[in-house]
C-alpha cells in the first residue's frame, strides 16, 4: 500500500504565463459539466475530426456493458491517419521523427536519423508489403515486437496496423520468460527483434533473449532481426531472418492499401501487471483510442505544427504507444526519439537533446526528474532549454520538490507544467491540465481536473462521493473512447478487476483526494501494484518467479520507498526444510528475478523469515511486511482496505520484525 510521503500544499497556486485563453474554474467547470452530460455527442464531435472510410452507425454501442464499442460500424485505419493524411498535405516532407542513437562522441550522437512523413509512409508501406507477402500477416493476426528505441519500432507498429493486424510490444527490459508468456497468450505468429541495443554504454543482446523465449513460445514461427549493433547473433535456419534480407525483394515504391478496419477492432494488445494472476492483455480499439489521442494531443499538449515534441518514455509502455507513436504522428508533429539513457554518457544528455533540437513540448516523469536533481543543476544550466513552452509529467505522483525544480530550471517559472494521470487501461490521459483549451492555475503536485468528456470521481468504500480533503478511491463513471475492449481471452476478469468493486463504474485502483478547489490529487495505488521508476510491477509475478527456486516455500514481495525510483521491490522468503539463509542464496534469488521477469524488477533486498503474517482469511498482510522492510511501526490501522484486526496486525508485526531483526 502506498502512503503519501510528502505534504500536499493545496493553496500554492501558480498561474502560468502566455496562455491567452486562461479561464476561471467556473468556466471550465461548466464546460466540463456539459461535456459529460452529453458525452456521446461530445466525443462524436471530436471523432468527426478524424478521417473515416465509413462513418459509424452508432456513437456508442452500449448493449453489452462493460464491453463498449465506440463509433460502432465506422471504418478507419490508424496507419492511414498517421501517414497517408499528411503525405497528401503540405506536411509531406516535414520531419516526423528525429532519432538519435546512444553512442556519443564529444557531446554529440554518432548517429542521427531524420525521417519525414513521406519517408515513414514509404517505409511503413514496404514493411507492410513484406509482412503480408512473406509472413502472410493479415487482419486478425498478432505480431510480437521486442525492439529497442529505434525507428523500426514505430515502423513495425504502423505496418501491422496498416494490414489490420494487431501487435503486441514487449518492453526490452523484460526477460525471455516474460516474452514467452505474452507471446503465448497473444498467440503471436512472428516476433520482430534486433541484434542488440545500447543502454548506458552497455550492449543489450536482445536476440539471445528472444532465442530463449522461442523455446517456450508455441505459436511464434518466425523471428525477424533488425540490425542495430552488428552484434554477432545466432540465426536459426528456416526460422530467423534478417530484416534487411526479408526486405530485399520489396520494391522501393511498394504500396499497400490500408485495410478498412472496424472502429471496434483491436489495434494492439499490451500486457500490464495486476495484483493477482498473470499479466493482463489490455486490448485497445482503433476508433475510440485514436479519438482520445487526438483530443488529448490538442488539449493537454496544445500541439502545433511549429512544435518539436519530445516524450521521453519507452515505446514498450503505453505512454510510448499513445504519445510517441499514434498521438503525435496522427497530429503531424515533429518529435524526438532517442535510444539509451537520458543521463549517459553524462548527466546532461537530456538537456542537450532539448537544446540541440529546440524541444518545445516536453513530456517527462517524476523518476527522471529526481535523478536529475541528484545529478546536480549545473548539468541543466550548461544548456539553453528556453525553447520549452509546455511540460507534462506522468507515471506516478510528482512530489512538489521535483515539480518546482524542473519548473524553475526548464520552465523558467512560467510555462504550463502538469501531471497527467492515466493508466495502460485508459489508453490516454484522463485527468490533467488542458492548456490547449484553457489553463487553470497549477499547484505543484496536483493532477488538475478530468479532461472534457471524462467523468471522474473520488468515492468512499460505498461508492459515494468523498468529502473534499478526504482520501478515497478514484473511479471513472462513464465509458470513454480509448477504454479497453476487454482483457484478451479473459472477459470475466475484465469485469471482475475493473467493474465489480463499484458496479458499472471503472475502478482504477488508485487512492485520490480532491482539494477544496476541486483539484484532483492521485496519491498512489490502493492495491499491491509496485511502481518502479514509474513502471508497473505486480507482486504476483515476482512471487511466482521466486517459488520456482528449489529453496523457496513461500514469499511475499512489497515495494519500499526509493529516492530516485519512487519504489523498489524487496522480498520476504520462507525457505523449505533443509535450506538455510545465506548471502549466496540471496544472490541466486535476485538473479532468478532478473532472469524470469527482467532487469526492471531487480530486488533491492531479500529477507528470510519462518512465517509470513496473514489475516484469518489467509491473505498476506503486506502492510505489515512493508513496515518491517522499512523498519517502521505497522502504522495507520484505520485504512479503508484493512481486512485484519488491529491486534492481528500488531502481533504479526512484532513477530516478523523480531525474526527479521535476528538475522
Ligand atoms: C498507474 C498506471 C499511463 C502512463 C504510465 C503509467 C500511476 C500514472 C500518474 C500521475 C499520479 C500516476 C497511477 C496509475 N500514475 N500517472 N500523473 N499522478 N499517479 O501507466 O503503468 O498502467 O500505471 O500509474 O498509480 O494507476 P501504468
Amino acid at each position: 500500500m502506498t502512503e503519501l510521503n510528502w505534504s500536499i500544499s493545496f493553496d500554492e497556486r501558480i498561474s502560468p504565463e502566455g496562455m491567452p485563453n486562461a479561464a476561471k474554474v467556473d468556466d471550465y467547470a461548466n464546460f466540463h459539466k456539459k461535456s459529460i452530460k452529453e458525452y456521446k455527442e461530445f466525443w462524436a464531435g471530436l471523432a468527426t475530426e478524424l478521417d473515416w472510410f465509413k462513418p459509424w452507425d452508432k456513437v456508442l454501442d452500449d448493449s453489452n456493458p462493460p464491453f463498449y464499442k465506440w463509433f460502432a460500424g465506422g471504418e478507419l485505419n490508424a496507419s492511414y491517419l498517421c501517414l497517408d493524411r499528411h503525405v497528401k498535405s503540405a506536411r509531406k516532407n516535414k520531419v516526423a521523427i528525429i532519432w538519435e542513437g546512444e553512442p556519443m562522441e564529444d557531446g554529440k550522437p554518432k548517429e542521427v536519423r531524420k525521417l519525414t512523413y513521406y519517408d515513414m509512409y514509404r517505409e511503413v508501406n514496404r514493411v507492410a508489403h513484406m509482412l503480408k507477402e512473406k509472413y502472410n500477416i493479415k487482419q486478425g493476426d498478432v505480431i510480437g515486437i521486442y525492439l529497442p528505441m529505434i525507428p523500426e519500432l514505430p515502423i513495425f507498429m504502423l505496418a501491422a496496423s496498416r494490414l489490420g493486424a494487431a501487435f503486441c510490444v514487449v518492453f526490452s527490459g523484460f526477460s525471455s520468460d516474460a516474452i514467452a508468456e505474452r507471446m503465448n497468450d497473444a498467440e503471436a505468429k512472428i516476433i520482430v527483434t534486433a541484434d542488440g541495443s545500447w543502454r548506458a554504454g552497455k550492449m543489450l543482446d536482445l536476440k539471445s533473449i528472444v532465442d530463449q523465449a522461442m523455446q517456450k513460445a508455441k505459436t511464434v514461427k518466425n523471428v525477424v532481426v533488425v540490425t542495430r549493433t552488428r552484434n554477432k547473433v545466432n540465426m536459426v535456419e528456416g526460422r530467423d531472418e534478417y530484416f534487411e534480407d526479408a526486405m530485399k525483394g520489396v520494391h522501393t515504391n511498394a504500396y499497400v492499401e490500408p485495410e478498412r478496419v472496424k472502429s471496434e477492432s483491436p489495434l494492439y494488445i499490451l500486457y500490464t501487471s495486476g495484483t493477482t494472476g498473470k499479466p493482463k492483455g489490455q486490448v485497445h480499439d482503433v476508433g475510440g483510442y485514436m479519438t482520445l489521442l487526438h483530443a488529448t494531443m490538442k488539449w493537454v499538449f496544445d500541439i502545433k505544427d511549429s512544435d518539436v515534441y519530445w516524450c521521453m518514455a519507452d515505446i514498450g509502455w503505453v505512454t510510448g504507444h499513445s504519445y510517441i507513436v499514434f498521438g503525435p504522428l496522427m497530429e503531424g508533429a515533429t518529435e524526438v526519439m532517442y535510444e539509451g539513457s537520458p543521463v549517459f554518457p553524462e548527466q546532461n544528455r537530456w538537456a542537450s537533446i532539448i537544446e540541440r533540437y529546440g524541444v518545445s513540448v516536453f513530456y517527462t516523469s517524476p523518476t527522471a526528474i529526481r535523478g536529475w536533481i541528484k545529478g546536480g543543476e549545473q548539468w541543466v544550466k550548461m544548456h539553453d532549454t528556453s525553447s520549452v513552452r509546455l511540460m507534462n509529467s506522468v507515471g506516478e505522483p510528482i512530489n512538489p520538490e521535483a515539480f518546482k525544480w524542473l519548473f524553475r530550471l526548464v520552465g523558467r517559472e512560467k510555462v504550463p507544467f502538469g501531471s497527467t494521470w492515466w493508466m495502460t487501461e485508459t489508453g490516454g490521459i484522463m485527468i490533467s491540465h488542458v492548456p490547449g483549451l484553457m489553463m487553470l492555475p497549477m499547484k505543484p503536485g496536483t493532477n488538475g481536473f478530468p479532461i472534457p468528456g471524462i467523468d471522474a470521481e473520488v468515492v468512499d468504500e460505498k461508492g459515494n462521493p468523498q468529502k473534499a480533503g478526504e482520501r478515497g478511491f478514484l473511479v471513472l463513471k462513464k465509458p470513454w473512447p480509448g477504454m479497453p475492449l476487454t482483457i484478451f481471452k479473459d472477459p470475466n476478469r475484465f469485469v471482475d478487476v475493473y467493474f465489480s468493486k463499484f458496479p458499472g463504474q471503472f475502478y482504477a485502483g488508485d487512492y485520490a483526494v480532491r482539494d477544496p478547489d476541486g483539484y484532483f490529487w492521485v496519491l498512489g495505488r490502493a492495491d499491491e501494484i509496485i511502481k518502479v521508476a514509474g513502471h508497473r510491477l505486480g507482486t504476483y509475478e515476482l512471487e511466482s518467479a521466486l517459488i520456482q527456486h528449489k529453496a523457496v516455500a513461500e514469499s511475499a514481495v512489497v515495494g519500499v520507498p526509493d529516492e530516485i525510483k519512487g519504489e523498489v521491490p524487496v522480498a520476504f522468503v520462507i525457505l523449505r526444510q533443509g535450506f538455510i539463509p545465506s548471502e549466496q542464496l540471496k544472490g541466486e534469488l535476485k538473479e532468478l528475478i532478473r532472469q524470469q521477469v527482467g532487469p526492471i524488477a531487480s530486488l533491492k533486498d531479500v529477507f528470510f523469515a519462518s512465517k509470513l503474517p496473514k489475516t484469518r482469511s489467509a491473505k498476506i498482510m503486506r502492510r505489515v511486511v512493508k513496515a518491517v522492510a522499512m523498519g517502521m511501526p505497522p502504522g495507520d490501522t484505520t485504512t479503508l482496505d484493512d481486512e485484519a484486526s488491529i491486534d492481528e496486525i500488531k502481533n504479526a508485526y512484532a513477530q516478523l520484525s523480531g525474526e527479521v531483526g535476528k538475522k
